[in-house]
């Protein structure tokens, strides 16, 4: 019989790859928890709509009682956890909710998870996997000339965004040291593709170039990220959820290193191939605006782990991958239209009106 999996943050950017992937391919029937918080999007659902095997649910990984509820309900081979407080600048402004959903609503979702486990039937209690889905920013920021991170890269989260997953994961890993809960953790680099929010760099100065707005780059664009592809982070996912060791914590990272202003320069040329402004070159609008307090210098992740011990490799490369994600944001006008609704302008107003 086909796996059910619970999915919570399925609605959001990666989750919603991750579920979309999970029924195109019949690995598993989804039940998807989601609070639908401004990132949660039942738009980036619509492929699903008449899928019987899966079911959207509105409602809080806090609230223990419908946790509790739905696992007995529906019974599920896995817990796959993305539903977070993901986005750093809104976690400079306003840490709490990042402390109640990253720390607070994993501990009540691992709390209801190991009840669950604890009544399953022996081959049902082996076979169960709580993944849960972290980010590279854990481990703080490295030097330009550092080698990259590894599982063993010790933590240093400097926002509140990475010190709220870094408690997320300690969480995690306790329940497996002390309860033998069999988790996963997964550690990745920067996401981009379609259907990212557009708060975040890419979509956003995508947006930002087709409104023919500024282009604003924090400090002198010198940070270096990481880049891989959603689809390809997906991947991974599904690959340790399938094979890998519980315990065990894998990075997943593209081997795509760039600078903000050289990232932001490749869209702006794929920008003035695909969507020409009358305005020029639209590395014109490319603005230096005041750096995000604290702000990491360099993230890089070395995914020899997950490629020797699992065999992943990811199919996009980055100039490929950015390509394709401006092609859909000119193609989805109607997606952004949506999402760029009151309240993504009042973000606006208040993240980038005094910089
Ligand atoms: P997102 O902000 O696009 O989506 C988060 C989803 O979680 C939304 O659908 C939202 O409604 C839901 N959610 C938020 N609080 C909730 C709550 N209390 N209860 C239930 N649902 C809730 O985020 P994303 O970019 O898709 O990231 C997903 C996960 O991947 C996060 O855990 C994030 O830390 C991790 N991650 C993200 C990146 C990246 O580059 N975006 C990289 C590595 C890891
Ligand atoms: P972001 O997409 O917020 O991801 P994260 O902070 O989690 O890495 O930002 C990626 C990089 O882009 C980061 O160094 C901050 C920078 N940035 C800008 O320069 N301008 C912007 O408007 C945004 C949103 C980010």
């Amino acid at each position: 019989m086909k796996p059910t999996y619970l999915v919570t943050g399925g609605a959001g950017f990666i989750g919603s790859w991750f579920v979309t992937a999970m029924r195109q391919s019949r690995t598993a029937r989804i039940v998807n928890l989601d609070a639908l918080t401004y990132a949660g999007n039942p738009d980036n659902l619509a492929e699903l709509q008449n899928d019987p095997d899966h079911i959207l649910v509105h409602g809080n990984i806090n609230d223990g009682e419908l946790v509790a509820r739905l696992l007995a309900e529906h019974r599920p081979d896995a817990v796959v956890h993305f539903a977070a407080e993901s986005h750093v600048d809104r976690s400079i402004l306003d840490p709490d909710a990042f402390i109640r959903t990253n720390v607070l609503g994993t501990g009540v979702l691992l709390g209801a998870a190991l009840r669950y486990w604890n009544g399953l039937p022996a081959g049902r209690k082996d076979r169960f996997r709580f993944l849960h889905v972290s980010t590279d920013e854990v481990f703080g920021s490295l030097g330009p000339q550092d080698p990259p991170f590894t599982e063993s890269t010790p933590y240093d989260p400097k926002s509140p965004y990475s010190a709220s997953k870094a408690g997320s994961d300690h969480l995690v890993r306790a329940f497996f040291a002390t309860y033998g809960l069999p988790v996963l953790v997964t550690n990745c680099s920067n996401n981009y593709g379609p259907r990212q929010f557009p708060e975040k760099l890419i979509p956003l100065m995508i947006c930002n170039a087709v409104s023919g707005k500024p282009l604003p780059l924090y400090g002198k664009g010198e940070n270096v990220r990481d880049w891989l592809h959603v689809e390809d982070h997906c991947a991974a996912i599904a690959l340790v959820l399938e094979k890998g060791r519980a315990g065990e914590t894998y990075l997943i990272g593209g081997k795509a290193e760039r600078t903000n202003l050289d990232l932001v320069t490749s869209l702006c040329a794929v920008l003035d191939r695909l969507a020409p402004s009358n305005a020029g070159p639209h590395a014109n609008a490319i603005t230096f605006v005041t750096d995000r307090p604290g702000h990491d210098l360099r993230y890089a992740v070395s995914p020899a782990k997950i490629e020797r011990d699992l065999g992943w490799t990811p199919k996009h490369t980055l100039e490929t991958g950015l390509e394709d994600t401006v092609r859909w944001y000119l193609a989805n006008a109607d997606w952004v239209r949506r999402v760029q609704d009151g309240t993504y302008r009042r973000w606006m107003e208040i993240n980038y009106a005094k910089r």
